[in-house]
């Protein structure tokens, strides 16, 4: 019976249901919760992190790339490495769990097995990534990817909303941005990665589960559109001369989603729109709109993408604007590990629960690690399936279970 087991009152779940309300207050706007990468509030979080990790017996530093870096060595020196973690940015207007609650119950997994002075045959390295959400700057994963030893240099002149560099944010966040050319690639030591995310989609819920295991993660593509017509007087411009920049890109938007209405498993999402020095009486000559496409089949993204691209240009044509799709960032479909998954399977088994096994829509810090070191995910049900939403919310009991099956699943591991 390990730690895990002998709380049947649900101390685990409880325990990290109040540090997320807590990490759930820190936010860089006063009445929603807007944790962006190298902000303000993201900097209160990690030193709250770091807190947490050392009282849970690890060491912790912040690293160059400002990720919150929790170490549990192992009982014997040498040893290798399991990493768990998940992010602790959110979206803007966010709900609580979407990351944070994968850190949170690795922190508590910790913790308790330090309270009972258990050490594993391997190190457990805890990580609470910065930047899975790739909302303040372009490039998305820059965490994670720092920490995979694949961060990309160049992404460092991305500049965010207000001319701010990455390069520039890191420095005011106190990270030394030359470092990360040196950071090594995925602990050489590192065995796997394993990573709870609460499922920010509905099946669980649907099917009556606290968990699942994830078998795969759908690949992304992420783009810019621009539009150009020609701005004009509202007034005076008959409507058969205008070229109206918004009102071809409504007819793009409804053709992007046209588009992926055709395949059950494909997704599009135009998330924002900006018309820049829009005005009542103006009729608009620039329209700028993100471009957001998914599916578990890389070939079936591509060819959506090159759809849409196509798309665009018919529409601009018989407007007479213009259409610029540029791409950004992009991740391929990635499998979980099957060792590593099976290994979670039994965990949840060994709780008395149904090992259901799902997609992820959702992208994860865990694509970072893809074909570097075998990773996992275990799903935490959802109440709706909502998420990147204040309304997300997660319930204490199968928090409590998710933390059962990862203490249980540390304690089946072996690092071979
Ligand atoms: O966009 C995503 O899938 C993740 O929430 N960053
Ligand atoms: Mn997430
Ligand atoms: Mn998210």
């Amino acid at each position: 019976m390990n730690e895990a087991q002998a709380s049947d009152t649900l101390a685990f779940g409880t325990a990290i249901a109040g540090r997320l309300e807590t990490l759930g207050t820190i936010s860089d706007e006063p009445d929603r919760l807007t944790r962006l990468y190298l902000g303000p509030a993201h900097r209160r979080a990690a030193d709250l992190v770091a807190e947490w990790m050392r009282a849970a017996g690890m060491t912790a530093h912040i690293d160059a790339a400002g990720n919150v870096v929790g170490r549990y060595d192992a009982a014997e020196s040498g040893a290798r490495t399991l990493i768990l973690g998940s992010h602790i940015d959110t979206v803007r207007d966010a709900g609580r769990f979407d990351g944070a609650l994968g850190v949170a119950v690795a922190i508590e997994v910790v913790r308790a097995a330090h309270a009972a002075g258990k050490r594993f045959p391997f190190a457990v390295e805890v990580i609470a990534f910065g930047d899975e959400e790739g909302v303040r700057f372009a490039s998305t994963l820059g965490g994670s990817k720092a920490r995979a030893g694949r961060f990309d240099m160049k992404i460092l002149d991305e500049v965010d909303d207000d001319g701010v560099s990455r390069r520039q944010a890191l420095q005011a966040f106190g990270c030394d941005p030359s470092r990360l050319a040196e950071m090594p690639s995925a602990p050489a030591d590192a065995f796997g990665y394993v990573e709870v995310h609460i499922e920010q989609g509905p099946v669980l819920e649907r099917e009556g589960l606290p968990v699942g295991i994830v078998t795969a993660i759908a690949g992304v593509t992420r783009g810019l559109v621009e539009v150009d017509g020609v701005a004009g007087h509202a007034g005076t411009v008959p409507m058969a001369m205008r070229r109206d920049a918004l009102a071809a890109a409504a007819e793009m938007l409804i053709a992007v989603e046209a588009r992926a209405r055709t395949r059950p498993e494909l997704v599009a999402t135009v998330g924002k729109i900006d018309v820049p020095g829009a005005a009542t009486n103006t009729i608009p000559g620039r329209v700028r709109f993100t471009l957001d496409v998914r599916s578990p089949s890389d070939e079936e993204r591509r060819s959506a993408v090159a759809d849409i691209r196509q798309a665009l240009a018919a529409v601009a044509q018989r407007r007479g604007v213009s259409a610029q799709l540029s791409l950004g960032h992009e991740a391929s479909a990635v499998l979980c590990d099957e060792r590593l998954s099976d290994r979670l399977a039994r965990a949840v088994a060994a709780s008395g629960m149904t090992p259901r096994r799902l997609p992820s829509g959702a992208g994860h810090d865990a694509m970072a690690f893809a074909g570097l070191i075998p990773f996992a995910m275990l799903f935490v049900r959802c109440r709706g399936g909502v998420s990147h939403n204040p309304a997300e919310y997660a319930s204490p009991a199968d928090i409590d279970v998710a933390a059962r099956v990862l203490s249980l699943f540390l304690d089946e591991a072996r690092s071979q």
